[in-house]
């Protein structure tokens, strides 16, 4: 970038947000943090909040909450990008979702907008293990998920963090889509068996049917749309069709992405899933 204007990260204190924050201002590039808790504050679903947000930034990354694959995710999205390029903000940065309806339908309205895009289009994060939903399950000693043999390529939040952080400081990026994948396909068990490895603890994971998920999930009283999203994350986007490796991180970052074990290893090592 060629000036100093900060860039607004949306879901600044969420998994790749923070990071990518962090990086930036590692370099002496300032950032605005966009969230419920920024200054000013930023909240989806208060349309109000996001002009003032935006006023003096040189570009946005976008990471929506709660998920950019429930519906009428592209419609916000697409309303803030809008709204972005308006107020001369044309520089963004979409953290996307692999094989999901409502992602791509996002993707194209951030590309219609006017703006100097670029989408990282990402697997699952390991970090939904620590940083998510399932780190009780875990430090509990058992995962039970609706979700067979089915290879996911968890792709590491340091990995898309370091990929954002060239896109918006580096030429070259603008109008790139980037598909970013891990370099290995892990089943959800194979992925609990690797943080027991790492942990040194007995995990379990069993495979439960998606009424018991449901059940589950309304013990715990989740929000309905988390309910309802686990579950169209579960049976529609894990239904193979993201059962491919590629090679976006090697694209983008000239290196190979960071691997599964290497997540747990550092991971375990925080204490984080002891019990
Ligand atoms: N997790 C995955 O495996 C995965 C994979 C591919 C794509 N994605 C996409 O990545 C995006 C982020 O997901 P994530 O799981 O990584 O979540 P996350 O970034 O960890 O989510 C938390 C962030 O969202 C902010 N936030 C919460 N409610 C908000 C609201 N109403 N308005 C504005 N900000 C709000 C939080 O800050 P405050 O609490 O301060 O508001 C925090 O910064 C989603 O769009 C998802 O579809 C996720």
């Amino acid at each position: 970038m060629t000036d100093t204007k900060p860039v607004l990260i949306l879901g600044g204190t969420g998994k790749t947000g923070r990071r990518l924050a962090e990086r930036l201002t590692s370099q002496g590039i300032p950032v605005r943090i966009g969230s419920r808790s920024g200054s000013p504050r930023f909240d989806w679903e208060v349309p109000a909040t996001w002009e003032p947000a935006m006023q003096g930034v040189g570009a946005v990354y976008i990471s929506y909450y709660p998920d950019i694959a429930v519906p009428g995710a592209a419609e916000t999205v697409g309303a803030f990008a809008r709204l972005a390029v308006a107020n001369g903000v044309t520089r963004m940065v979409l953290l996307s979702g692999r094989g999901e309806t409502e992602a791509q339908r996002a993707e194209e309205m951030v590309k219609a907008s006017g703006a100097d895009w670029t989408i990282l289009r990402c697997a699952w994060f390991p970090q939904n293990f620590s940083e998510g939903f399932l780190v009780e399950s875990l430090r509990q000693g058992e995962v039970a998920l609706p979700v067979g043999p089915v290879g996911e390529p968890f792709v590491d939040v340091d990995d898309i963090a370091d990929a954002a952080f060239v896109a918006l400081t580096e030429p070259g990026h603008v109008g790139q889509l980037y598909e970013l994948t891990g370099p290995r396909l892990l089943s959800f068990a194979d992925a609990v068996a690797e943080i027991a490895k790492a942990t040194g603890r007995d995990i379990r994971y069993i495979k439960i049917s998606h009424d018991e998920f449901t059940a589950a999930t309304a013990a715990y009283e989740l929000p309905p749309e988390i309910a309802w999203l686990l579950n169209e994350l579960f049976t529609e986007v894990l239904d193979g069709r993201n059962e491919t490796l590629t090679d976006g991180v090697q694209r983008v970052l000239g290196r190979a992405p960071k691997d599964f074990s290497a997540y747990a290893n550092e991971t375990a090592a925080t204490g984080i899933w002891s019990n």
